[in-house]
């Protein structure tokens, strides 16, 4: 009994690798948990979302731009306090969250202020996979996106 529980999760890993190793020289991402607050000033606003590398190359954001913000930097938060970074890494077989309380992202000089239920549409410059153009819903200010499974 015991040998053929251990072959089926020997098996069952056999799979999952082939799932996600059938190209490990390309970075693969994809964006979820995407939203910005609505925000409370007139000229700045964050954004968060989880970036996921399935890939089995590191990819890096390099920058962001969006037709809301004159400009839109990635910050990270250290110590309490945020300041610009210039790229963030997303590792392979990783993610790279950006989160309220850690990295972010910063949009300044707002060309309109984004209300709740608006879509902001954002692009994530990549070293290695190019741009990706991110939609991402304007929730409440106070919202907070559940955590964990
Ligand atoms: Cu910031």
């Amino acid at each position: 009994m015991r040998r053929w529980a251990v072959r089926a999760a020997v098996l069952a890993c056999g799979l999952v690798l082939a799932g996600c190793g059938s190209d490990d020289t390309t970075a693969d991402l994809s964006v979820s948990a995407a939203y910005m607050p609505q925000p409370v000033s007139d000229s700045m606003a964050a954004g968060f979302m989880t970036i996921t590398n399935e890939g089995g190359t590191k990819d890096e954001l390099t920058s962001v731009t969006s037709d809301v913000a004159g400009s839109v930097t990635v910050h990270e938060t250290a110590g309490g306090a945020m300041r610009e970074t210039g790229s963030l890494d997303v590792p392979a077989h990783g993610r790279l969250v950006l989160a309220s309380g850690g990295d972010h992202l910063m949009f300044e000089k707002l060309t309109r202020k984004p209300k709740q239920g608006e879509k902001v549409t954002v692009e994530l410059h990549f070293a290695e996979s190019g741009t990706v153009e991110v939609e991402m819903p304007v929730e409440s200010a106070t919202y907070t996106p559940m955590t964990g499974h």
